[in-house]
Order: C-alpha cells, then structure tokens, then sequence
C-alpha cells in the first residue's frame, strides 16, 4: 500500500507544506498590523469604483452618481477623489491568468475604500480558466478581514448583522486543495487566533456601540471540531471584555433554520460566523428580507475598506439584453456603509432613508430586473429625488 502511493504521497506532501509555509507567514504577517485607517487625518480619502463585470458596471454607475451628487462639496473641495477602476472583468483576468490583474491591483492599493460591483467566478464548465473569484483574492490581498452584511426588516422587527470572517476557514486555501491522485481530493479549513480575535473583537466592539445587548456565535463544532472549536473558545474569550453583552453559541444547521422561525428569529442581533457558514447564511438573511439584490455588504480591514453586493454578476441578464434593468439597491446599501465608514454619518443617514422611501415605504419606481419595471437608471434619479 505505502509503496503504491508513494509518488502521490510525496507530491501532496510537498503541496502541503508550501500551504503550511504560507498560512504560518500569513499568521505572523497580520499580527503586525494594529491600528485602522483614520479617515479624518486624511487630506483626500480616494474612493475607488471599480465596476466589475456582467451587471456590474451598470449598477455601479448609479452608485458612482449618487455619491457624485452627495459628496459634491468635499470633491470641490478635493477632500474626496472618486476614481474610476476598470479593468476587473473576467476577459481580462482570464487573459492574463489571474483573479486580479497586476495593473489593477495596483490601482486599488492606491484607494482608501472601494465600492465595487459584482465579478464573475468561473465556475467549472465555463469557458474560462479556472482562476479564483477577484472577490476572495481582493479580500485576502487587502486583508479585508471582516464581512458585515446588516438585514433589516422593520416590519417585522428584524435587525440583524452578520460579522462573517472573510479570509480564513474554508476560503484561505479554497483554490489550493490537494488532488492526491483520481480517487482522493483533499480541501483545508483554516483559523488562526488572530484572525479569530480581530473579527471577534469588531463584532463586539459594534453590539457596544451600537446598544445591542446580544451577540451570537455560529459554528459548526460538534463536528469541525478544531478549527471551529479554536474559533468558538476564542469568540468566548473576548465576550469576556463586554459583561453586559449576553453569549449564545449555535451550531449553523439549527441557526439556519431558526432564521425562518418568526417566534425566535426577531431574538437575533449581532452574530459573529466563520467564512463559509457567513457566506450561506447572509443568503438566506438576504432572501427573507426580500432578495440578494437588496442587501449591501461591507469588507473591512484595518488598511483598507471594500463594499459591494451580495449578489453576483448576474451574466444572464446581460445576455438575454436585462443589464440596463438590474436592480441596483444591493450596491446602494453598499454605498451606505461606505459613507458611514468614512464618517460621513449624517449623508448615510439620508441615503438609507431615501432608499427605505424608494424600496419599501412609497416605492413608485418599480425595478423588476425586465423591460416592464423600470431601468437602474431611472430609479437613480427617482432616488436623488428622496435625498
Ligand atoms: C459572497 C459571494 C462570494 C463568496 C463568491 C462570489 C466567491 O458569494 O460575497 O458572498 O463566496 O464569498
Ligand atoms: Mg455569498
């Protein structure tokens, strides 16, 4: 037996041991990053828009026009640069073999914050190269390690934030599994301590500020007991900094389903999950609240700050000749959580209102994402009209 695998043992071995190498570095890398961006001791703040592909560019452009139309003081003033990205879509990174390319990257990296619009990820079947989602690899190479995705449903009495850990888990090597030979494919999950105290920590630090008394840990660690186990006891460490903020710990299968449980689910607040079960479950969240295409999503880092849709690029709409009707409220939700982020609190305020008047409370201009509702287009100028 050892002497038949012996070639395929050695080849994962050393596949193994180059993803060891790398997730040690990692660990020690963002041990040495403290303190977050101070938005206020900037002279400019650089947003970046970066339209992304499929409906991308289209519901971006709305999102470009309203912070245009907001923040059109502060970039008189050159306080604040809106900069165009292009170039993040799927010909391009298919061409040069990359989830992002070089000469993008680097125009990134030259922004504060980025609002950016959904990307293709190929799939298999596609005809692209298999080349990892530009999401993930912009979120590990910005080290953007906090997913916060808010769902609110008023009506209901709904308010819930997802702190989704965004660069660990099943995600960190996601595109570096062992194939170990035609019978045998091996994925890893990875926690480290501190990536699991700094989401644990901004979690907590948001249920504080933000007056909820309630955070919820969400694991699976019945089962994945040592990656999600290291995760749980460190969640329980640090809740051990907020005595006035109570602690449950749910396994996601139960969580998911008391989600839909109209009894229970109004109890939830603040909930903090590792990547994969943040990525599943924030869907869901998503849907109850009326569809991925409403709900915006913030990827926070200490250095750098990425919004953007839940959703994807949606290729069929542009295929079947929809992009001009996509709905862009998931982006605008992003840009609420840019402007929030960057300190502009009270044009946050304003926006999430117009869009609550404009969705929900009045909603005349209806996007059904076909030629009978009407275009992103239109509704952006029904919303500035709200503002
Ligand atoms: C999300 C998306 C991404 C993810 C995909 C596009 C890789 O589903 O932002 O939730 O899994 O994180
Ligand atoms: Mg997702």
């Amino acid at each position: 037996m050892a002497e038949r695998f012996a070639e395929e043992k050695k080849a994962a071995l050393a596949h193994f041991e180059k993803l060891l190498d790398e997730q040690l570095a990692r660990a020690e890398r963002i041990k040495g990053v403290k303190e977050f961006t101070d938005y206020e001791k900037l002279d400019k703040i650089i947003i970046g828009v970066c339209g992304g592909d499929g409906i991308g560019p289209y519901i971006s452009a709305v999102s470009r026009d309203v912070l245009e139309y907001m923040l059109k003081e502060e970039i008189a003033a050159g306080k604040i640069e809106l900069r165009n990205i292009d170039g993040l879509t799927i010909e391009n990174r298919a061409a040069v073999g990359k989830a992002i390319p070089d000469d993008v990257m680097e125009e990134l990296k030259a922004c504060h914050v980025i609002l950016k619009g959904p990307t293709t990820t190929p799939r298999q079947g596609d005809p692209w190269p298999n080349i990892e989602s530009a999401n993930v690899a912009m979120r590990k190479e910005l080290d953007l390690f906090a997913n916060m995705r808010p769902v609110k449903i008023p009506a209901l009495g709904i308010d819930w934030t997802f702190f989704r850990e965004n660069t660990e888990g099943g995600y960190a090597v996601g595109s570096k599994g062992i194939k170990v030979n035609d019978e045998l494919a091996m994925d890893f999950v990875v926690t480290t301590t501190e990536g699991t105290e700094r989401i644990a920590k901004l979690a907590f630090e948001y249920a504080k500020n933000n007056g909820y008394d309630r955070v919820d840990i969400v694991t699976k660690a019945n089962v994945i007991k040592t990656t999600d186990g290291k995760f749980l006891n460190i969640c329980k460490e640090i809740a051990k900094d907020y005595p006035d903020i109570a602690v449950d710990d749910w396994y996601i299968d139960i969580m998911t389903a008391k989600l839909v449980d109209e009894k229970r689910r109004r109890d939830f607040k603040v909930m903090i999950l590792p990547n994969l079960y943040g990525d599943i479950l924030t869907d869901e969240a998503a849907e109850i609240q009326g569809g991925v295409g409403t709900a915006g999503s913030a990827n926070i880092g200490k250095r750098y700050a990425m919004f953007e849709a839940i959703h994807g690029s949606a290729p069929r709409m542009v295929n079947e000749g929809r992009a001009a009707y996509a709905d862009p409220c998931s982006m605008l939700r992003a840009t609420v959580m840019l402007l929030r982020h960057i300190g502009k609190i009270e044009k946050a305020e304003k926006l999430d209102k117009a869009l609550d008047i404009c969705m929900f409370e009045e909603a005349k201009v209806k996007i059904t994402g076909r030629p009978d509702g009407a275009t992103s287009a239109e509704f952006a100028e029904y919303l500035k009209s709200k503002i």
